[in-house]
């Protein structure tokens, strides 16, 4: 078994903070947040602050990750960026996001466009998928996530999949959705062992094993080491959490803390 994966704890920061608030909030965390080795901290900010920020960020300290970004390189897309634009302030991106997909409509094949643009311009894309409350209701649970992640990931070759992160979101645990509850620790254990399952079945077992799936969904403080304690869950995405200092300050000091060995 390969345990050489890395930890990661990624900060969604949705449209929130000004350019000049997520400069004192990421000074704030530069503060009280210790670089180590063992753990990748990625920091998600609205577009407009990406450049602000990465020219005040030590990277050693915390990676910046766009929240979308456009699957062609230029062209006359009003109103869109392009990961070839902002390659030089971001080392992620995350792509098909429940969000993005339910409220602004993206489409399977945007997705795996997105992905393949990230691979292309040497950004690594952190590919969310999740099932919907509906899709769990009617039984539809497995399908929708082997759909988004079979569809998300139709352009990624052998070589390249190392390179892609994936993120179950189950959407009925996303904090700002109604109705949100937590996860259970054993739907996320399901969702997981299915993931590599099916990416065992494209790209083989080994390379199924080295590639890194993070859970996201109302996580907070309290419920963080117990999702981090989830064998093959490699680190969390962070929403709501993350826009409070504290609250994101101790989910990176329990990460840190926590093995979990497979
Ligand atoms: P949440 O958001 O932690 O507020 O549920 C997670 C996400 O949307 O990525």
């Amino acid at each position: 078994m390969d345990n050489a994966r890395k930890k990661y704890i990624i900060a969604n920061w949705k449209m929130n903070f000004t350019p000049g608030e997520a400069s004192l909030y990421l000074n704030k965390l530069s503060n009280k947040i210790q670089p180590s080795r063992k753990l990748q901290i990625v920091l998600a900010p609205g577009m407009v602050s990406l450049q602000t920020l990465s020219l005040q960020v030590n990277r050693r300290q915390f990676k910046l990750a766009a929240q979308n970004c456009h699957w062609s390189d230029y062209g006359p897309y009003t109103g869109e960026v392009s990961l070839t634009q902002i390659r030089s302030f971001v080392d992620y991106v995350i792509i098909g996001h429940s969000e993005r997909r339910y409220v602004f409509n993206e489409s399977e094949k945007q997705i795996a466009d997105k992905v393949s643009a990230a691979i292309r311009n040497g950004v690594t894309p952190i590919l969310c998928i999740g099932e919907t409350a509906l899709d769990r209701k009617d039984g539809e649970t497995n399908s929708a996530i082997n759909s988004q992640l079979m569809n998300g990931l139709r352009q990624v070759s052998k070589e390249d999949i190392d390179k892609v992160i994936i993120a179950y979101e189950p959407v009925w645990a996303i904090s700002s959705n109604k109705g949100a509850k937590p996860a259970n620790p054993i739907d996320i254990i399901e969702a997981e062992q299915l993931i590599r399952k099916n990416l065992a079945k494209i790209y083989g077992k080994d390379i199924a094993e080295k590639v890194s799936i993070l859970y996201g969904g109302s996580v907070n403080k309290d419920t963080a080491a117990g999702y981090l304690e989830i064998p093959g869950i490699d680190g969390l995405l962070v929403g709501n959490a993350s826009l409070i200092a504290d609250q994101f300050c101790a989910i990176v000091e329990i990460a840190k803390g926590v093995r979990n060995e497979r």
